[in-house]
């Protein structure tokens, strides 16, 4: 198990892991870090746990994960920007992720929207955004990361849908090192997207991403819609054209429908 000591040693950040909470049983990383940024804690605290006993994915589902297998963690963050950008934020941590992966692993990162990590096709990682906020303006966000990386047994059900980096790489991944690389990215892109907005990750992320142009099927709120997809808006949504008209969705369970 790591401790708060072994993963700040040698964490190149100013401010993202200042405060680290390691747990090693805890039953969600973001229940945690909610109530945390309820009580004010620092922007960058991060809260860490070898097993969720409790993990939530989007959506309502939960979020399983070998204890000591995987990196589970949520971050808090009180950006100063408005409401109507706050889906970009989740695509410039999935493009920050996804480089961090590359530099560590060496495997080609594709993002899938709306805040999945895939390698070769199969899901690697997933983003939990939650927020709390007043009138147009947020007071925090929590980011929880779920990344599979040296879990090599899945249940049957996920098998054919989920991978981890081990598998990918064929060799065990050091998640010390990859969580710093995260993290230091993670700030990186935080920042700039703070400075000059998120708007600006939309070419990155679209050029990780293969769902241009191929037709899909998402379930938004209990309807079942299909199209093709042309590119992701400004403000973050997934364009989908159909029957000649395009429409923008925000939310749902994408399912890729021909390669
Ligand atoms: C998804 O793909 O549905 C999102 C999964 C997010 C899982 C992470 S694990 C750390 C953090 N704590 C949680 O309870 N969920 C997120």
């Amino acid at each position: 198990m790591y401790t708060a000591e072994s993963l700040k040693k040698g964490l190149k950040t100013e401010h993202f892991g200042c405060k680290i909470y390691a747990f090693d049983t805890i039953d969600s990383t973001n229940n945690c870090a909610r109530a945390l940024a309820g009580c004010w804690a620092d922007e960058g605290t991060v809260i860490i746990a070898e097993q969720q006993t409790a993990g939530r994915g989007r959506l309502g589902r939960p979020w399983l994960a070998n204890p000591n297998e995987n990196l589970t963690f949520s971050i808090i963050l009180r950006p100063s920007i408005s409401t109507e950008s706050i889906n970009l934020l989740p695509l410039s941590v999935c493009v920050a992720i996804a480089e961090a992966v590359e530099k560590s692993t060496g495997l080609a990162v594709e993002c899938k929207w709306p805040n999945d990590l895939l390698v070769r096709n199969k899901k690697v990682a997933g983003i939990l955004l939650e927020g709390s906020y007043s009138q147009s303006k947020v007071d925090w966000i929590v980011i929880g990361i779920g990344l599979n990386v040296n879990q090599t047994v899945f249940p049957a059900d996920l098998e054919s849908k989920a991978t981890s980096l081990k598998l990918m790489a064929g060799r065990d991944i050091d998640r010390i090192a990859l969580f710093h690389r995260i993290l230091e990215n993670l700030e990186q892109s935080y920042r700039a997207g703070t400075r000059t907005g998120f708007h600006s990750i939309l070419p990155q992320w679209t050029a990780r991403t293969r769902m241009i142009d191929k037709k899909i099927s998402v379930m938004e709120r209990g309807t079942l819609l299909s199209g093709t997809v042309k590119g992701v808006s400004p403000d973050g949504g997934l364009v989908l054209q159909s029957d000649g008209s395009e429409r923008t969705i925000f939310a749902g369970d994408v399912t890729i429908l021909a390669e």
